[in-house]
């Protein structure tokens, strides 16, 4: 933990300087009467361009040799999954910001990426552009994307630059930033939408490291020496975060330590899970042959319930304490069972399930998107989710509120984040009420197939 801490005192000098990285300008305009000339050698305005849609915008340089190809190649694969009209309810623009660029390269940039979509791509709807009269420079300026030009070893210029997707309303206000290089289709759409009616979003980053350093300049001693301290210490900063995180991940206490004996003593959490597992038989038909995922299964009382309808349930849960007492009620289940010590909110499992069950678990994860997009891919086709969780509740629920990042849920917001992932037949029904002496609470199941 120190030499953690004394190496990001080391490098807070030097990146306070904030001459490279994104800084994000949310809620700012763009001027839309910028112009830029298009594949094919016109001049146009972004007014134009963005044709009153909401817009991804990326500025990258074609001929960049490092983090530019994957991120437009990962971008058009993302965007070939969005079940929105290209070209009707969005528009996507790539700059290039290298003042140099010619639009034949523009041109072979846009049909290598587009060549990537496993579906034809309505041609007009992704524009690559190049500057006129500094416009690149300009945009990257208004949007916060920090670069600088390097001197590579073959006297190239190449530059030092993240990676980014920027959301503008269709008036040209920054709503979004979609950071790095891996975008999940979900967040596009909700990016999107959200774009349209002009509101801003937290900016996203999806797991990977959203700056360029592949180039190789010619770090010509004293010219290029700070950029290179610069590079090596961020890349440095950012390894010792990932493996501070990944430790403390790694170490996370367990919440339910102190509750996981005598959590089956309650009899309202008893009744609760059998409710719910009663409504997840009449909705869902289970059949004996079934593998099924109880994810936060904690000491089986969901399991337990469903047991008798399937062949397997594997009990995906982060507390070991709970998992003990799962393991140590093995025999009572009427199904095989299978215990797995993962945490959802970081971890995967490379497994696939007919159906995946949960029980009051969700709040406990902060990141809905990327969980039900870990849900979808973990089940075969035609598979289920049966999610039972509180609907929306003032904070009152738990007496401690360590470890619930969510008050409850909205039933619509979680609707369409069901459905931006993939899932089919949303429906919510009422599982069950919890009383409590202050109030009482409801709880719904979400079901949904793939
Ligand atoms: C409120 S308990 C519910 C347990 C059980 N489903 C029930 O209804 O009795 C929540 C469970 O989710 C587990 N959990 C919380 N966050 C998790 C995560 N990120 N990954 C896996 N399990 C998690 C907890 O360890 C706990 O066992």
């Amino acid at each position: 933990m120190k030499k953690y801490l004394i190496l990001l005192l080391l490098t807070l000098p030097l990146l306070s300087n904030q001459s490279l990285g994104v800084k994000e300008n949310l809620g700012k305009f763009i001027p839309l009467d910028l112009t830029f000339i298009d594949e094919d050698g016109s001049s146009s305005t972004l007014k134009k361009l963005m044709n009153g849609k909401p817009t991804l915008l990326t500025l990258n340089y074609y001929k960049c040799a490092g983090i530019c190809s994957p991120q437009l190649n990962k971008l058009a694969d993302a965007l070939g999954r969005v079940k929105l009209a290209e070209n009707t309810d969005y528009k996507v623009i790539t700059v290039s910001f290298s003042e140099t660029e010619k639009p034949s390269l523009a041109r072979t940039k846009k049909k290598n990426t587009l060549n990537i979509m496993k579906r034809d791509y309505v041609k007009d709807a992704w524009h690559f552009l190049i500057g006129e009269n500094n416009s690149s420079g300009e945009l990257a300026q208004l949007v916060g994307f920090k670069y600088e030009a390097v001197k590579m070893e073959n006297g190239d210029i190449g530059y030092i630059h993240p990676a980014m997707t920027v959301v503008l309303s269709p008036k040209g206000k920054i709503t979004g930033y979609l950071l790095g290089v891996n975008q999940l289709s979900a967040d596009i759409t909700m990016a999107i939408d959200e774009a349209k009616l002009g509101r801003t979003r937290k900016p996203i980053l999806r797991s990977d490291a959203p700056f360029c350093f592949t180039e190789t300049p010619a770090f010509d001693r004293a010219v290029n020496k700070m950029t290179r301290i610069m590079g090596v210490l961020s890349v440095l900063l950012f390894l010792a975060f990932f493996f501070f995180f990944l430790r403390k991940k790694s170490k996370k206490e367990d919440l339910f330590a102190n509750k996981s004996k005598s959590w089956d003593m309650n009899s309202k959490r008893v009744q609760n899970a059998k409710g719910i597992a009663e409504l997840i038989t009449k909705k869902i038909k289970l059949e004996k042959s079934m593998k099924l995922m109880d994810f936060g299964a904690g000491t089986g009382l969901l399991s337990y319930f469903i047991s008798s309808h399937v062949n397997k349930i594997v009990a995906v849960d982060n507390s070991p304490s709970m998992l003990v007492e799962f393991k140590s009620k093995s025999d009572e289940f009427a199904c095989q069972t299978e215990v797995v010590e993962k945490d959802l909110s970081i971890d995967t499992i490379d497994e696939t399930f007919d159906g995946i069950i949960s029980s009051m678990t969700i709040h406990h994860l902060e990141d809905m998107v990327s969980l039900f997009d870990k849900f979808y891919a973990m089940l075969n086709t035609g598979g289920f989710i049966a999610i039972a969780d509180l609907d929306s509740e003032d904070g009152s629920f738990h007496s401690d509120n360590k470890g619930v990042y969510h008050y409850g849920f909205d039933r619509k917001e979680l609707q369409v984040i069901a459905e931006n992932v993939g899932f089919k037949d949303v429906e919510f029904d009422l599982a069950s009420t919890i009383e409590k002496p202050h109030k009482t609470f409801t709880v719904f199941l979400l079901t949904a197939t793939k």
